[in-house]
């Protein structure tokens, strides 16, 4: 469909001129996308003040109509600002809501603005720096929650716990150690929400329908004005490309899924068998009929907010997979998932800052599991190695040998008898109880990005200034 001009039998309606009837009533509530797409009101203005701006400035329409569209945009921007933007169905989108509205302010010389225009480069630009701001947005989001952890984190560089593989205790480590690992997945995250807004900064303004245009527009003036690094290179990728809401919601969707990790942890970790932490009254909430319940709404609705953020990086992917060249009003369906997943991403990041942030840690119970399962099983086979140089296939057959005799004695390792230990291989000596602590097992992963207190300091300190603290 092109975008005529306004005709007499149907004056709403920009492209009405080659109709003879009005569309059904069911047509315009399907057609209408004003509803969802007023969200981006500020940047159809601002992309139309550079359209306007720069067909002045190529003698494409006048001085005088140039300074009646940009003063009634003005006027636009005031009174969406003080009343919100009208939705009506008739007017399908933000694109013509605004023109309307435009021709209702300064009469006939909005109807130039429209000029080496089409709605479908207009709604790629619209959209793009919408979808280029939420990157901005979700990078100031994730900085907040990775500040929260680094804070935490700090104060619990020695705090031992229990590490897990199978969700088994697996080894000691540091609870620093452990949520400095959320601090690393949500860098990758920054890094590509960075990543996908650098791509993205292209603009596709001027490629018009989808063939481009015969009037002499200056593409390099509106992506200057609208802070793009370039103009798009081809005009029918430019009207049917949505590789940078994709590119969002994967970024969107992957972050959704470390938050939905961490949150899983919090409510394991506020189980009454694990008792790791009590999340704080403001980020908890009780139970209708069971007085004494404390539950971890919060934290199961990020991890369920999540499942919708990737449902809605599927969404637009299924949408965008089966068209053809160039423009198809099936890329309407583009912004709800986006909208949805922006809205939930931010959500779910402020709310988890808020929950890490006044969680209280029961250094307690996490030392008192960490001293469970042998956790420091591996350094006695360590010991073994290093001390008595023992093959570590055979320490570790000997390690399971000791574990079995501290199972029968029902203690832990570092309280079996020396000659329990003995028995089992003639090398054990008394100094083995040093590694057998859970604090000494913990300090000896002095490895490059390893548990030890001092590499965690290390981390930390490297993360604070990457975060400006
Ligand atoms: N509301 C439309 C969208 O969001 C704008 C583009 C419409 N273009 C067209 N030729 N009908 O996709």
């Amino acid at each position: 469909m092109g975008d005529e001009p306004p005709s007499e039998r149907n004056p709403q309606r920009t492209w009405g001129g080659r109709f003879g009837t009005k569309p059904a009533e069911l047509m315009t509530r399907i057609n209408a996308s004003i509803g969802f797409d007023k969200r981006l009101w500020r940047e159809d203005i601002a992309a139309s003040r550079a359209h306007a701006a720069m067909l002045r400035d190529q003698g494409i329409i006048a001085e005088a109509d140039a300074a009646a569209v940009l003063e009634g945009l003005d006027q636009i921007v005031a009174e969406y600002e003080r009343d919100g933007v009208p939705e009506q169905l008739e007017l399908e989108d933000i694109h013509m809501t605004v023109e309307h509205r435009l021709g209702e302010l300064i009469g006939p010389a909005a109807g130039r603005l429209h000029t080496a225009r089409s709605r479908n480069d207009q709604v790629a630009t619209d959209f793009r720096l919408w979808v280029r701001n939420a990157c901005e947005e979700a990078i100031d989001a994730i900085r907040a929650l990775q500040r929260a952890l680094v804070e935490r984190a700090e104060k619990h560089a020695e705090t031992v716990m229990p590490g897990f593989t199978h969700l088994q205790v697996a080894q000691p480590v540091t609870l620093g150690h452990h949520l400095m690992a959320y601090y690393e997945m949500l860098r990758r995250d920054v890094s590509r929400f960075t990543d996908a807004r650098a791509r993205m900064n292209e603009c596709p303004l001027g490629s018009a329908a989808l063939a481009g245009t015969g009037f002499p527009i200056d593409r390099q003036a509106t992506a200057d004005a609208l802070g793009f690094e370039r103009p798009t290179a081809n005009s029918l990728d430019s009207v049917s490309d949505r590789d940078f809401a994709l590119d969002y919601l994967s970024a969107a969707a992957q972050c959704g899924l470390h938050l939905s990790r961490l949150a899983e942890e919090l409510i394991i970790w506020a189980s009454a068998p694990f008792g790791f932490v009590k999340l704080s009254d403001q980020f908890s909430t009780g139970s209708s009929i069971m007085p004494q319940k404390r539950n971890p709404d919060g934290a199961e609705l990020v991890r369920g907010h999540s499942g919708r953020i990737i449902g809605a990086l599927t969404a637009l992917m299924v949408t965008m997979k089966g068209l053809p060249l160039a423009y198809s009003k099936d890329m309407q369906d583009d912004k709800e998932p986006v909208f949805e997943a922006r809205d939930l991403l931010i959500l779910s990041l402020e709310a988890l800052a808020g929950m890490v942030e006044t969680v209280d840690f029961e250094a307690e119970r996490m030392r008192a599991a960490a001293a469970q399962g042998y956790s420091t099983a591996t350094d006695l086979a360590d010991w073994l190695v290093r001390e008595a140089d023992v093959p570590f296939r055979e320490a570790h057959h000997i390690t399971g040998r000791a574990v079995k005799a501290a199972e029968e004695h029902n203690c832990d390792l570092a309280d079996l008898p020396l000659d329990a230990l003995q028995a089992i291989d003639q090398r054990l000596d008394e100094r083995v109880f040093d590694v057998l602590s859970i604090d000494a097992s913990v300090r000896s992963r002095t490895s490059y990005g390893g548990t030890a207190p001092e590499r965690v300091r290390e981390q930390i300190a490297a993360a604070k200034e990457a975060l400006g603290l």
